[in-house]
């Protein structure tokens, strides 16, 4: 157990109350509020572990299983019940955003403020999209990743999806009974896509924060080799890490999709990286540089406008891969989500002129990488010092664990910044279904929260301010006012104002 406490002038008073703390409150989720709190929230009950109660959310319903609610939808219920409503919103930091801010960046092409309706686009669109849409994708790719390359990318590789989430579903829709392996943290959503359908069955390994949370390419081969894993799924670059698999190491990933692996790569951040040196500013990173023959390596990218266009609300975003994938998506589309926007997808293709693409990547990139130096300038000023700092996404994996507690766990630290009017996201929603397998303490995410630096930079600061009074109040009061007091009911005017993503 450490017991840092991030100030040069710490008494020894303090330390012996932080021993006493420590020993008192934290070793098992049981005697932390911010734990029984999120136990209480329907699809949470520990299951195999503790003895499993009624719990009346879940089956009022008959035949309906609580999913249990998803990290976003956790965080947004808890900033409710602490006074956030979408009327006081401003008055909030919320670094738990994992969206990227919407409006005008220096030297940026304008935002789209407008768009048409032809009387076509009132009809449904194709389930694999628009065909120019997909053709303008196929060359996007084509231009930046694989030029000179005798394979390249045409529209029967690209399906227009619904948003990267509709991707991802209907990708898990046509897996068939095999195990798919994934390494935590990953992406929030991976877990509860992979566990809603059931016939195939993810494989969890923790990635090691000695090794900078890298992909461990080995560990994957031997687990393809071990286990019989048949599929790979990792976002690269990595929410919530901020890492990013590239050069060789992708060359290797891609490689096994040539050897009877099918890979998944989930590019949605692949613009958000912070080269050194100016002169590389404009690059992106893709899976679709190493790959050899577009229809028989079985690499599988999913990105679109969400977070490196910055177009959350739109909806437009694709799978790329081979033709016979693409044939198969479409399949899932049709009885899943129906297709994508129509008017969006025509809206869609002027943006993926390289053009413009390149415009928006560079503007983006210097805003990103001066929001990044800056929140890690300002967390080092807390003697919070990020040990692995992000070289891209938009993400800080912060780890508490030099804290006293509790504030060292994510949950924990959590609770004490919404009273604070900031939200950030705890590690462990980015854990496989942690709530389902054990003591939360025991989780590899338990001592980390995850910060945006999506929101603009008046807002970052307002958060960290946040944790900067945090801090204070630690060090001038003591450990005792936190791990208490948490507020529980949602105001009835606020209810029903449901989560956002
Ligand atoms: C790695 C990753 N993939 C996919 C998505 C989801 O994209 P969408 O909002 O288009 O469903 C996100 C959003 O947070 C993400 O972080």
């Amino acid at each position: 157990m450490h017991l840092h406490f991030p100030h040069p002038r710490v008494d020894f008073g303090h330390i012996i109350d932080q021993v006493r703390d420590a020993v008192k409150h934290y070793k098992h989720e049981k005697e932390s509020e911010a734990h029984q709190i999120f136990r209480q929230q329907a699809g949470h009950n520990p299951k195999g572990v503790l003895p499993q109660t009624v719990n009346p959310d879940e089956e009022t319903v008959p035949g309906i299983l609580h999913p249990g609610s998803t990290g976003v939808i956790y965080c947004s219920d808890r900033a409710m019940a602490n006074g956030f409503s979408y009327t006081s919103s401003h008055e909030w930091a919320n670094l738990g955003q994992g969206a990227p801010e919407v409006g005008p960046l220096p030297n940026a092409p304008p935002r789209p403020d407008s768009i048409k309706m032809p009387l076509d686009t009132l009809e449904y669109a194709p389930t694999t999209g628009v065909k120019e849409l997909r053709e303008a994708v196929a060359h996007l790719y084509n231009h930046t990743y694989r030029q000179g390359k005798a394979s390249q990318y045409t529209f029967e590789n690209v399906c227009i999806v619904p948003g990267g989430r509709s991707g991802l579903s209907r990708l898990a829709a046509v897996i068939g009974d095999v195990y798919t392996s994934y390494q935590i943290p990953d992406y929030t959503a991976y877990d509860q896509v992979l566990s809603a359908f059931r016939r195939l069955v993810p494989v969890p390994t923790a990635l090691d924060q000695k090794k900078k949370y890298g992909f461990d390419i080995e560990q994957a081969k031997r687990d393809i080799a071990n286990q019989g894993i048949a599929v790979i799924l990792a976002s690269n670059p990595r929410n919530p890490t901020g890492q990013v698999i590239k050069g060789k190491e992708l060359k290797d990933l891609v490689a096994l999709s040539r050897d009877g692996t099918t890979v998944i790569l989930d590019e949605f951040y692949s613009w958000y990286i912070y080269p050194e040196n100016e002169s590389e500013f404009g690059q992106s990173i893709s899976s679709a540089k190493y790959i050899e023959d577009v229809n028989e390596d079985s690499t599988i990218i999913i990105d679109g406008l969400t977070k490196n266009w910055r177009l959350p609300g739109w909806r437009v975003c694709w799978v790329i891969g081979p033709k016979n994938l693409v044939t198969a998506l479409s399949q899932s589309g049709s009885f899943l989500d129906g297709g994508a926007n129509h008017p969006m997808q025509l809206a869609a293709i002027p943006l993926l002129d390289p053009v413009h693409v390149k415009q928006e990547k560079l503007a983006l990139q210097k805003h990103f990488k001066a929001k990044r130096d800056h929140i890690l300038k300002r967390l080092k000023a807390l003697h919070l010092e990020v040990e692995i700092p992000p070289t891209s996404t938009f993400y800080i994996w912060l780890n508490l664990e030099r804290l006293p507690a509790p504030l060292n766990n994510g949950l924990t630290f959590f609770e004490e910044l919404l009273k604070e009017k900031t939200i950030v996201i705890p590690g462990i929603f980015f854990d496989i279904n942690p709530s389902h397998r054990r003591n939360l303490f025991n989780s590899p995410c338990h001592h980390f929260v995850r910060l945006s630096f999506g929101p603009p930079l008046e807002d970052l600061d307002k958060g960290i301010d946040a944790i900067d009074r945090v801090l204070k109040k630690a060090r001038k009061s003591g450990m005792q006012a936190f791990g208490q007091g948490y507020k529980t009911e949602i105001p009835d005017e606020v209810l029903g104002e449901s989560a956002v993503a």
